[in-house]
């Protein structure tokens, strides 16, 4: 058997989101974004010699055991293959490339961000095994984003923020427990390629750009020092990016009828009790919360209740 090759790549979920785009060939940003990065929810890339002259995909969304990849996810894959070949000089070489998350994709966990930097990693393995040097990792990063704009930020951690052709860790004074309630992993109807397209059309699209930057500085404030503004900046600007979505012409949405009941229930246990985690939602009707490490048992407290009633995924 020849070498194998293996690449590892995380999710992330952005707490000032990245929507719309400056430019689609590179996935440029148009406005800043901050992400907290979420190292236990894994894609494992594995790379081996083609025995033919084409490249062969086992490619597993959800498990080892799961479907294959949807279509649409594939061709953004294997296009991506090709891009990075070219970058890394392996034209010329077939590969038989496997690919498995440990948690559902296309849903709004940002499947799309740990697949394709694991893919990244993994090709960069064979890069330099047969090259001799490495390709700096901010470097990486950024052709990472030419797959995924947001897998520019997993490259970093515990936080990241992507400002341009800029993306680079933070370290903020608090530490987070995750937890993501999985209410419906149906594939989503409209990918965020998709999305980041058709909410060019939303007259609320004009001051995106000044309104994430404001907010991201409050809310790193705050994340320091005031953790009820910290979840208020959460709750407003995840309802901002799908309020963008609901504003496109034509319209659309990922808030079903199970996801607004929990954001309901979380909204209202803040107001009874002054206190709760960060909620916060990718473009997808998951929710996810963050909680700071001394609120443990609150943490533990709601992974029962929520996975009593859904399938939860955590750190
Ligand atoms: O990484 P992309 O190009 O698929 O864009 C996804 C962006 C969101 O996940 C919807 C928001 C974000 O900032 O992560």
């Amino acid at each position: 058997m020849g070498a194998t090759y293996q690449g590892v790549g995380f999710s992330n979920i952005a707490l000032i989101k990245y929507m719309g785009k400056k430019s689609s060939k590179l996935n440029q940003a148009l406005n800043v974004s901050l992400s907290y990065t979420l190292d236990h929810l894994q894609t494992h890339v594995l790379l081996e010699d083609s025995p033919t002259d084409a490249d062969i995909y086992n490619l597993k969304p959800d498990g080892p055991d799961s479907e294959s990849l949807g279509p649409e996810a594939s061709l953004k894959f294997s296009r991506f293959v090709e891009v990075l070949k070219k970058e890394f000089q392996l034209e010329s070489q077939f590969f038989k490339i496997s690919s498995v998350n440990n948690f559902p994709s296309d849903c709004g966990l940002a499947s799309s961000a740990s697949s394709l930097m694991a893919l990244t990693e993994a090709l960069h393995e064979k890069y330099k095994a047969q090259h001799q040097k490495e390709i700096p990792h901010l470097d990486r990063a950024l052709l990472s984003r030419q797959g995924s704009g947001s897998s520019c930020r997993s490259f970093f951690k515990p936080f990241s923020i992507w400002d341009g052709d800029q993306v680079t860790a933070v370290n903020l004074p608090v530490e987070l427990l995750h937890m993501v309630i999985v209410v419906d992993k149906k594939p989503k109807a409209v990918s965020s390629t998709q999305a980041h397209q058709r909410v060019q059309s939303s007259l609320l699209l004009k001051d995106r750009e000044q309104r994430a930057r404001m907010r991201m500085g409050q809310l790193i404030g705050a994340l320091q020092s005031d953790w009820k503004k910290a979840f208020e900046i959460c709750w407003a600007e995840f309802w901002d990016m799908h309020g963008l979505f609901e504003t496109s012409m034509p319209p659309f949405g990922y808030l079903g009828a199970e996801s607004l009941k929990v954001l309901e229930e979380l909204r209202q246990s803040w107001e009874l009790n002054q206190d709760g985690p960060l909620v916060t939602m990718d473009a997808g009707p998951n929710i996810h919360l963050l909680f700071r490490s001394d609120q443990k048992e609150l943490w533990n407290q709601n992974l029962q209740l929520w996975k009593s009633r859904y399938e939860c995924h955590h750190s």
